[in-house]
């Protein structure tokens, strides 16, 4: 499957396909015809040493130079100081403005690499090469790139979108458990806000064909960024779940609950808010937690995040940009398969609906 996203910058096809890893350099010649030979590939120490040679293989058999960087796996890598160790090695390998970055791997690398490729000589062309269900469903389309920084997540970073992104979701299959399932939190939120059957089916079973399911969310994600680059309206749908998903991440301390265990109970008290402040039926919030339920993921805080008082939530979730003079901008359900912006949200419904994690 190929899907063409348009951006403020360019157009980009998106490629779903089983094996598409073999025709990398293929496929980038085709995005890219005016392509020098350099390529930078940026992958990490779980990935590499996985599915690395096969993509070099795959450019050198366009035509292409290789070379390598291979970053520790990890959200840690999305750092300044990574960006800028990248970008000294791009300099090293000799890479200039015609050259293009190749990232392989999860969101942090497609976020990491998008990030030096932006501001290497004020913008090379990257390759997206999506490893996770997180990133071929999301992160690597859309064009936002960025880092962390001590003060928080994804404080610094550049709209740089892709000159393709090219998803296998054969990739998948290298994938631990926890990690697969953490990646339904993403798939169940597109459902949630834009397609009430994904959600159905995915709570009766797990996906049986991964290209069409792969295919379906990249086609979600890239309509809405196509109809809103900036994030000025629907865009904001995607945060469905992440208001509270964030607050209870950075409560449980990052690496205590993954990013997608932490969004599957920030969509449980999204749709609990959505049943008491915007009618959505008792049966689509247990529809949702079915769907949940189905890939391991968490409907109750646990372990030290559950010592964690609505209090401290509260306090977290005022530092969210969303947050002002009392009131939260949150995104809401009154039927899953739709989303709204709501701003009538109150502390005192937040607190409510965070019995639903309780
Ligand atoms: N740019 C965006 O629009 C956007 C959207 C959502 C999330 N993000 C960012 O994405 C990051 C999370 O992405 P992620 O969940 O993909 O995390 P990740 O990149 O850390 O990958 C998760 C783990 O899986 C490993 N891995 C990746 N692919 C594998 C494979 N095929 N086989 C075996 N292991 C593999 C990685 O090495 C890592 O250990 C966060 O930093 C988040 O901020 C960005
Ligand atoms: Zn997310």
């Amino acid at each position: 499957m190929q899907l063409s996203v348009r951006t403020s910058r360019h157009s980009y096809f998106i490629v779903v396909e089983e094996g598409a890893l073999d025709r990398l350099g293929a496929e980038l010649r085709r995005a890219r015809p005016e392509a020098g030979r350099s390529v930078a590939l940026v992958t990490d120490s779980h990935v590499g040493p996985l599915h690395a040679a096969r993509a070099e293989a795959a450019l050198r058999a366009a035509d292409f130079a290789v070379t390598t960087q291979t970053v520790p796996a990890g959200e840690n890598s999305k750092s300044l100081e990574q960006a800028g160790a990248l970008c000294e090695a791009f300099a090293a390998a000799g890479l200039d403005r015609h050259s293009t970055i190749v990232a392989l791997g999860g969101g942090v690398i497609g976020d990491l690499a998008g990030f030096a490729a932006a501001i290497y000589h004020r913008g090379l062309a990257v390759v997206q090469v999506p490893t996770t269900i997180v990133a071929q469903v999301d992160s690597a389309i859309g064009g936002k790139t960025g880092v962390n920084l001590a003060a928080g997540k994804n404080l610094v970073g550049a709209f740089h979108p892709p000159v393709l992104v090219l998803t296998d979701p054969a990739l998948l299959a290298t994938l631990p458990r926890r990690a697969w399932c953490e990646g339904f939190a993403e798939v169940i939120k597109h459902g949630v806000i834009a397609d009430r059957a994904m959600v159905e089916e995915l709570a009766a079973a797990e996906p049986r064909d991964l290209t069409a399911l792969v295919s379906r969310n990249a086609a979600i994600k890239a309509r809405i960024v196509q109809a809103d680059e900036f994030e000025r309206g629907e865009r904001m749908h995607l945060n469905f779940g992440h208001t509270v998903g964030h607050a209870i991440e950075a409560a449980a301390g990052y690496g205590g609950l993954l990013h997608g265990e932490a969004v599957a109970l920030g969509s449980v008290v999204a749709a609990r808010l959505s049943v008491r402040n915007a009618a959505l039926p008792a049966e689509d919030e247990a529809l949702l937690h079915a769907a949940l339920r189905r890939f391991e993921l968490p409907l109750r805080l646990e372990g030290a995040a559950a010592e964690v008082g609505d209090d401290a939530l509260l306090e977290l979730l005022r530092r969210d940009k969303k947050f002002k003079d009392g009131r939260i901008r949150f995104v809401l359900t009154r039927r899953l398969g739709s989303a709204f912006v709501s701003e009538d949200v109150t502390e005192d419904d937040i607190r409510a609906a965070l019995a639903a994690v309780r």
